[in-house]
């Protein structure tokens, strides 16, 4: 059997494996008879196979560059007693993976152990996005994680002054810090895979008229210290913008080919010293969009299918309710039920209801045409097996590994 290793972000085939491939077929089949017919077949009452968790809206940094700064601090969290019925009726329809993260800070959520050793006792695999403040809430739940969980830790800096400046976290913390924490961690269950998240950010780049803290040359640093640290991976990805709601990429949103140019050229010769300073033990990776910024393919890129199939195997469940796609979390076209809208089998039917006319009528090509979709390789290989008419059966089955989507 075809095995998934090395393949984080091939979607493709994590929706293949042994445990998802029913649910892929089942869904393509129920795509064509809709097309077909024009009449609908219900969507098949299968849980998404992974979703992210917004635990609270709280957030304890005030990071300028934050997407999700208007929907943090709103006040409202999920309580224990939701997130335990929700998991509860998704597990029982196919869950199997939780991207604890936010909107606002998840390890502030005063549950925050609680809630991982819940989604590890329902046999979910579980990841964790953090700013890395409270790793001491990771240490204590550190051993109930196995072989494919993760804590990945946005830092966005190498360097003291621009960790500050790109986090204004409270004065007690400090990368040096948050740093110890992490080896510390690690050091508790080395199967962790740890990551360390970095937001590309370029000099002329201004949010609610505040200029963001260029980090481009600290880039190999990052790498260096990653090493040193014990983390296992870099992630690198490029600063995105939130206008009216959509996020956008940042970098092309103004025509100027020589600014691009050189853009391109200093992270691309960063990332180069980046290779040459990592030891090979720490893997650096390249979000979809940062290869498409530095490929010059933004463009092509931002061209999705009318029908955004991912929907159907990921969505976020939030304080604000639950929506079709982590970019539009807190947006209202993406919001397709109440927070509790998984507690339980009927309100699991009534929000699946709502997924249903949001596969029918949201327009991914209209409304998602200003950024490169992480999922848009996926949603592209999906639409063309759907028109393609070839047989659910033909789809080879790769052995089980990891489905964070
Ligand atoms: C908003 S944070 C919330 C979770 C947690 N508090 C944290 O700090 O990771 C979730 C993710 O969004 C990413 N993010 C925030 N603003 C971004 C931007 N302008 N461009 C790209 N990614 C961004 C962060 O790097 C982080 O990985």
């Amino acid at each position: 059997m075809e095995k998934l290793e090395k393949r984080e972000h091939d979607f493709g085939a994590k929706l293949r494996q042994k445990s998802v491939i029913d649910n892929l077929r089942q869904y393509i089949t129920w795509e064509r008879q809709l097309r077909d017919s024009g009449t609908a077949p219900a969507l098949p009452p299968l849980s998404p196979v992974s979703i992210n968790l917004d635990l609270t809206s709280a957030c304890n940094f005030r990071c300028p560059h934050c997407v999700d700064s208007g929907i943090i601090n709103t006040g409202e969290a999920l309580d224990l007693d939701t997130i335990m019925q929700s998991l509860d009726t998704l597990r029982g329809r196919g869950l199997l993976s939780v991207i604890l993260i936010g909107g606002g800070e998840p390890t502030i959520h005063p549950d925050f152990e609680e809630i991982v050793r819940y989604c590890r006792g329902q046999g979910l695999q579980v990841g964790i996005v953090t700013n890395g403040s409270r790793l001491d809430r990771v240490a204590r739940i550190a051993d109930l994680l196995g072989e494919g969980d993760w804590v990945r830790l946005s830092l966005d800096a190498a360097r003291e002054d621009t960790f500050r400046k790109s986090h204004r976290p409270g004065k007690n913390v400090t990368l040096g810090k948050i740093l110890a924490d992490a080896r510390a961690v690690k050091g508790l269950n080395p199967s962790i895979s740890l990551g360390y998240s970095y937001v590309i950010v370029w000099e002329g780049i201004s949010i609610n008229g505040t200029e963001l803290c260029r980090n481009i040359d600290e880039i190999p640093e990052a790498v260096a210290l990653a090493g040193d640290y014990g983390f296992d991976y870099v992630s690198f990805k490029p600063c995105l913008l939130r206008l009216d709601g959509s996020l956008k990429e940042s970098l092309f949103s103004r025509p100027d080919k020589e600014r691009e140019d050189r853009i391109i050229r200093e992270i691309r010769e960063n990332m180069d010293k980046a290779r040459a300073v990592s030891d090979g033990t720490v893997k650096i990776l390249e979000s979809v969009n940062l290869h498409a910024m530095l490929d010059r393919s933004v463009h092509e890129l931002k061209r999705q299918p009318k029908v955004c199939h991912s929907q159907f195997f990921r969505t976020v469940l939030a304080p604000s309710g639950v929506f079709h796609c982590p970019a539009y979390r807190g947006v209202p076209k993406g919001r397709i039920a109440d927070s509790d809208g998984y507690r339980g089998h009927e309100g699991f039917l009534s929000t699946h209801g709502s997924l249903e006319r949001s596969i029918r009528e949201f327009d991914a090509e209209r409304e998602c045409n200003v950024i490169v979709c992480f999922y848009h390789h996926v949603n592209w290989w999906i639409e063309r097996f759907i028109e393609s008419g070839r047989s659910v059966d033909e789809l080879e089955v790769v052995e089980d590994n990891n489905f964070f989507l």
